[in-house]
């Protein structure tokens, strides 16, 4: 195995998101190549392949694992697929990057952590708002202590609903807009504090709008209690009409930022006739629309794989890590708990044989 130059990685998946990160090892050939790509749908992975120039490509994962040369491999399958892969990569000895949210429940988290660890791999989570631009900026500002004191972070992330079918089937997912966009806001909000203890969750969520495609929740509002005082407060929609919106909100004893991920780096634009693409899950390009340029920069997908990147190589030690994404797991669990029973629930909180999260509002109805 190489253990200089760039990195050689596997990406899992052909889809959304692994065209996401195509692109950004894309952008930094510096630091990585994608040498292969894996998902089972044939000709999807090829046609990914053909885009990227990515030379290698197989229908079964696990094929890709034999390859000796790659040395890190990205996931961006499914949820509920996350688990067995971790263990499978790191049995391989390549080193891991999950998509987020880490898996479905403690267990599997557990058990992708210490395999990773027993292999000697690193298991890298990826929550890119670690690495966006304009939030990095915040934290910074905030480190330097621009606000005085934090009292409360704010993270929402807003739109009408995902692409693809196996996000609205919570079997697969292990829940709606809470599970899919909350743990941005959950990692969120942790980090920005520098990791404090989570000491209550209160949640409250619903199916508004899309009750004929879900079991799952299309809006949630979370609120965190951190140790110190702190207060996170975290809203995601699957309802929210108008494309996508991503936003954080700062306040401390002695300041407070904004700053809208979409807007600033956009062009307000009005056209009467559409054009090509303005930005993620924009439903037209017609009439009053915000088209922003280096959309992935701003989202800071390629600043990630740089620092996952050097990570493997020792140059970097991970920023995103597995035990990021168990702490939002067990908050998961403890805000599906809350909206189900209307009250804040103390960690921590840890109930055995859940299968996945959502199932702690539900009342375990979901059929696996
Ligand atoms: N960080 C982010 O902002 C962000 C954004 C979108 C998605 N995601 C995450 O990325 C993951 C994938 O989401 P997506 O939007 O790309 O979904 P998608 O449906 O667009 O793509 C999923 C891909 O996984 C592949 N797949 C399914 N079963 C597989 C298997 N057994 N082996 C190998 N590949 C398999 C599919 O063929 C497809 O190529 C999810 O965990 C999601 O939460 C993260």
């Amino acid at each position: 195995m190489t253990n200089k130059g760039r990195v050689k990685v596997g990406i899992i998946g052909s889809r959304f998101e692994g065209d996401i990160h195509a692109a950004s090892f894309q952008m930094i050939p510096d630091a990585a190549e994608v040498v292969a790509i894996a998902s089972p749908t044939p000709g999807n992975a090829q046609k990914l392949a053909d885009k990227y120039g990515i030379s290698r490509v197989f229908t079964d994962y696990k094929q890709m694992l034999a390859e000796k040369d790659i040395e890190m491999v990205t996931i961006t399958a499914p949820n509920h697929l996350h688990a067995q892969m971790t263990v499978d990569i790191a049995n391989a000895g390549k080193h891991v990057v999950c998509e987020k949210p880490l898996c479905m429940t403690l267990e599997e988290a557990d058990l992708m952590i210490e395999t990773c660890r027993s292999k000697g791999v690193l298991l890298m989570y990826a929550e890119e708002l670690f690495f966006t631009p304009k939030y990095v900026k915040a934290k910074e500002m905030a480190d330097q202590g621009a606000f005085g004191k934090v009292y409360l972070v704010k993270q929402a992330e807003k739109h009408f609903g995902p692409h693809a079918d196996w996000f609205w089937d919570v079997t697969k997912s292990g829940g709606g807009v809470f599970m899919d966009m909350g743990c941005h806001g959950i990692a969120f909000c942790y980090w920005f504090l520098d990791r404090p203890r989570i000491e209550t969750v209160y949640c409250q969520m619903a199916t508004h709008v899309h009750t004929d495609k879900t079991k799952g929740e299309d809006n949630s509002i979370c609120i965190l209690e951190f140790v110190g005082g702190a207060v996170g407060l975290v809203e995601d929609s699957w309802a929210r009409r108008g494309g996508m919106e991503d936003r954080i909100e700062v306040y401390g004893d002695g300041g407070v930022t904004y700053a809208d991920l979409h807007m600033g780096n956009a062009l307000p634009t009005y056209s009467e006739y559409g054009y090509g693409y303005a930005v993620e899950k924009a439903p037209t390009t017609k009439g009053w629309t915000y088209p922003v340029f280096e959309e992935l920069w701003n989202y800071g997908f390629p600043q990630e794989m740089r620092h996952f990147a050097r990570c493997v190589r020792g140059k970097e030690e991970p920023q995103a890590t597995g035990e990021d994404g168990r702490v939002v797991q067990e908050i998961l669990y403890a805000g599906y708990h809350s909206a189900r029973i209307g009250q804040k629930v103390g960690l921590p909180y840890r109930p055995k044989a859940v299968r996945m999260p959502i199932d702690l509002w539900l009342k375990g109805e979901t059929k696996g």
